[in-house]
């Protein structure tokens, strides 16, 4: 059964082991890069959700998801205000092509739908233009794009249904 669970301080040395293709690294930072992104978003207002994202006891991947922006993220596209964000996924070259990128939008898109920072309207990504896979993964769960960037990358927005506000 595929899950998510949080990055913690057992289970992370272990997430800076994953890694992507070499034609594939300029599609995603490193989990590296992430979890300090994680880091310094958290202390500055922010929120970041880093998970990783296991195959019963075997690890597979990594994603993020955040919510609203930062105090310092100054050129934020406007889609960011007030809205989840699935900021970061990635599968081990090792277990690529098995569906688990699949599972894990599904399981990322039902932690987003438990509202985690109150209610919001979309939830955004966004992709290389050139990240076919991505771009086709993601439509199938019905994102489409706005036709705006994230510097070099196109963005794609989800319609989310209203929660409970906490
Ligand atoms: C994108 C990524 C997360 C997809 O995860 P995955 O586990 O390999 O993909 P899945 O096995 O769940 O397949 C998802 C869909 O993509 C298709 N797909 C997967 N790999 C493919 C490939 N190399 N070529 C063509 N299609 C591919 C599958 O056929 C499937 O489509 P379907 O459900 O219509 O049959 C993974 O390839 C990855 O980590 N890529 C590098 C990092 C990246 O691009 N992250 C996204 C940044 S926005």
């Amino acid at each position: 059964m595929v899950r998510l669970e949080k990055i913690n301080g057992k289970n992370v040395w272990d997430a800076l082991k994953l890694s992507v293709r070499g034609d594939q690294r300029n599609f995603v930072a490193s989990n590296e890069v992430s979890i300090i992104e994680a880091y310094t978003s958290i202390t500055a207002n922010g929120y970041a959700f880093p998970f990783c994202i296991y195959d019963d006891k075997q690890l597979v991947g990594f994603l993020m998801i955040g919510y609203d922006k930062d105090d310092y993220w100054d050129d934020a596209p406007a889609v960011a205000t007030g809205n989840y964000n699935l900021w970061r996924l990635m599968i081990d070259t090792a277990y690529q092509g098995k569906r688990y990128g699949r599972e894990a939008v599904k399981l990322a898109l039902d932690f987003i739908r438990t509202f985690p920072c109150g209610n919001a309207e979309y939830c955004w990504l966004s992709y290389e233009p050139e990240n076919h896979v991505a771009s086709k993964l993601y439509s199938s769960f019905g994102f489409e794009e706005t036709g705006d960037m994230d510097g070099e990358e196109l963005i794609a927005v989800l319609k989310l249904e209203k929660g409970e506000k906490r």
